[in-house]
């Protein structure tokens, strides 16, 4: 497992279990997030997420394992104590008050002077792009404005960590990308370090720092988006993470640093790296769709096999073609710029793969 920690730990997990009776909701996490980070907890519904989330918070209380937040160990610290706060993926707001005062219900327990906390409302709603809105009624907004105002309400306290789980995720795809957008433009220019809640490969991607992926309540691999893209550290992983075509394969030794394996159609051809078991055991090649390629003009000296094509599809920016492959049990995706060509349906195809830019799994 890949677990790189950049920068010093300002929130530590340390070995954190979560029991719920027979149910192990987050097991063994162990890792931390560097001051400023914007981090993302990224895996399938049920993997722990929230869980993960509401022990930072200290609204569950870890079965075992520690958290530390700016040096600070939480043990025996209350939630509304901690140096952090919450927004949830349902718009949190109350429906009779106004966006001023669902706002300036975040300060509620500071009991500041008037001025000051009109002043402190007035930044937290700039903040947010809501200045013109301040009058209105949660039901007079759009979901987006909505989760506004609950972000504000969070921001206002000025936490040192804002937890988000799944806060985009009622939004539709296109209010979803914008605001994705201005959330990474928020947490830049607030500083404040983001714990990001969300099964979205893409919103992670497009958004984290660096993301940690969790299956069954245990953290596979930590990293970069472009890490954790290009360099999966498991076949899960890896078919998790945007699409990944598998060729059925067996390795055969290294030669020259590389892992020269037996891959189904495609013959032998050396990966760069990978993990497996010993040699002659069966695993698997995995290569993204956007690292093949297909010709109808018989290629020499790549790594090439005829393959028949099953289906295409227009997706605008890009076109995701189908193909058979003999010995392949699922049907290989690949992809191509919409400016190209697409394959003759009645000529001969080739699928050619650049070894370079494949891995060796032998994981299932
Ligand atoms: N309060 C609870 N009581 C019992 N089981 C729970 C509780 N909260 C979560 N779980 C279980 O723990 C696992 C992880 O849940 P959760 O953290 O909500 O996952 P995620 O947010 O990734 O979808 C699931 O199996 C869920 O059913
Ligand atoms: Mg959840």
């Amino acid at each position: 497992m890949r677990n790189a920690v950049t920068g010093p730990a300002f929130i530590l997990i340390d070995h954190v279990t979560k029991r719920f009776g027979p149910i192990v909701a987050v097991d063994e996490a162990s890792f931390s997030i560097g001051r400023g980070e914007f981090f993302s907890l990224l895996g399938p519904s049920g993997c722990g997420k929230t869980t993960l989330l509401r022990v930072l918070a200290g609204f569950e209380t870890p079965t075992a394992g520690e958290i530390w937040i700016d040096g600070q160990p939480m043990a025996t610290v209350p939630p509304y104590r901690r140096p952090t706060n919450m927004v949830f993926q349902s718009y949190a707001v109350f429906p009779h008050l106004s966006v001023r005062q669902n706002v300036a219900y975040g300060l509620r327990v500071e009991r500041l002077p008037r001025a000051q906390s009109e002043r402190r409302v007035e930044e937290a709603l700039a903040l947010v792009q809501l200045s013109g809105l301040a009058d209105r009624r949660p039901n007079q907004l759009s979901g987006g404005q909505r989760q506004r105002v609950a972000l504000a309400r969070a921001l206002i306290k000025r936490p040192k960590v804002l937890l988000l789980d799944e806060p985009l995720a009622a939004l539709d795809k296109k209010l979803r990308e914008e605001m994705q957008v201005e959330l990474r433009q928020l947490q830049r220019s607030v500083g404040i370090t983001f714990v990001f809640v969300t099964h979205d490969q893409e919103e992670a991607l497009a958004l984290s720092d660096r993301v940690a992926v969790m299956f069954d309540g245990r953290v596979a691999q930590i990293g970069s988006p472009r890490e954790i893209y290009d360099r999966p550290a498991s076949r899960t992983v890896g078919a998790f993470i945007g699409s990944m075509n598998f060729f059925p394969a067996a390795y055969r030794g290294r030669e020259n640093g590389a892992l020269v394996v037996d891959c189904a159609g495609l013959g032998k051809i050396a990966v760069p790296e990978g993990n497996r078991r010993g040699e002659g055991e069966p695993a698997a090649v995995a290569i993204r769709p956007e690292r093949l390629r297909l010709t109808d003009r018989p290629p020499t000296g790549q790594a090439a096999v005829p393959v028949r094509l099953i289906s295409s599809a227009f997706l605008g920016d890009r076109s995701h073609h189908l193909v058979g492959l003999e010995g392949a049990p699922q049907p290989i995706m690949v992809a191509a710029q919409s400016g190209e060509a697409p394959p003759a349906e009645d000529r001969p195809l080739w699928l050619v793969a650049d070894p370079s830019a494949a891995l060796l799994f032998s994981d299932d």
